[in-house]
């Protein structure tokens, strides 16, 4: 019996995000128990850039990013859904993973596990980049994307009106402890990603793994050409603990330059007023 964990990311009960989860469950081929995790209900604290994760091997604040984890740890496999908010997937999934460098501790637990995800957007073709924000929840938690799509559903439970999203739905459970789905081309040929930035020298980089080349116009249509720089950091387990040694690097420096960058800091101290919140708000 395989334990799959459903990571719901948005805060509508019985929305479209919590129904594809369910969908996709009902669809998956393999016995298995689904346990759900709404992630904009725990309270996940911003990354304060303190750092200390990378000497301590776990983030110091105090909140609940140690459960989340515990539950993707413990999890078989993973299915992920997200709305599009404001072309872009939903906040929760920044919050999470700009705690990313905490996870590397957990990483003989976390990494390759099998992930697929879906991204539900309101408006078909404005989904903005929802899809890759997904893929990069996945990559970051270290987790197998098997396969990821965008669906569309508006109103609370339409996205399984369309028969074309259940069979989407059927297609991610197939997938997941399947042989991950490859895209059509063009997609980066070392993550999976279909998201490039034009570079200023005909260049491309894809804003999933980062990696830099060309997309080049051939006899097979247009493909992504793109090869491995130095210090990528979601391709493969060994590059993203080379990113972790990178980081702990980093920390080194900044002890050995402590003192010459707190000069710099003090010229800029005291240099304006700063506005502050008020205090605790209270929801009706
Ligand atoms: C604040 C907010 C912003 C939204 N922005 C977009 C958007 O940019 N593009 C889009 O297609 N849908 C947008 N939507 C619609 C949702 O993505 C859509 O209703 C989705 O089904 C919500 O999933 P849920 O039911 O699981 O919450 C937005 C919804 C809200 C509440």
């Amino acid at each position: 019996m395989k334990q799959i964990l459903g990571i719901v990311a948005s805060q509508r009960q019985l929305g479209n995000c919590e129904i594809m989860v369910k969908e996709v469950s009902r669809q998956l081929p393999v016995p298995h128990h689904l346990q759900l995790l709404r992630l904009p209900d725990f309270n996940l604290r911003y990354c304060n850039g303190c750092y200390r994760c990378l000497s301590k091997g776990a983030c110091v604040l105090a909140d609940d990013l140690l459960t989340i984890l515990a539950a993707i740890a413990a999890a078989d496999a993973l299915i992920l859904a997200a709305p599009t908010y404001f072309l872009g997937g939903h906040a929760c999934l920044k919050a999470f993973v700009d705690r990313g460098i905490s996870f590397y501790a957990m990483a003989d637990r976390l990494w390759g596990k099998p992930a697929v995800g879906v991204g539900v957007a309101g408006i078909e073709s404005k989904e903005g980049s929802t899809l890759l924000d997904i893929e990069r929840f996945l990559l970051t938690i270290q987790a197998s994307n098997q396969m990821s799509r965008i669906v569309y559903g508006a109103l609370p439970g339409e996205v399984v009106m369309s028969e074309g999203n259940k069979r989407i739905a059927g297609e991610l459970a197939r997938a997941l402890f399947g042989e991950a789905m490859l895209r059509p081309q063009p997609c980066c040929p070392l993550c999976g990603g279909d998201t490039v930035r034009f570079l200023e020298n005909g260049q491309v980089r894809c804003m999933l793994c980062s990696n830099t080349g060309e997309l080049v116009d051939g006899p097979d249509g247009l493909t992504l050409k793109i090869s491995k720089d130095d210090h990528a950091f979601v391709t493969d387990q060994n590059a993203a603990l080379q990113h972790r040694d990178w980081l702990q690097g980093m920390l080194a420096r900044y002890r050995e330059q402590k003192h010459a960058l707190k000069e710099i800091q003090a010229v800029y101290k005291d240099e304006s007023p700063w506005i502050k919140p008020s205090g605790p708000l209270v929801n009706s």
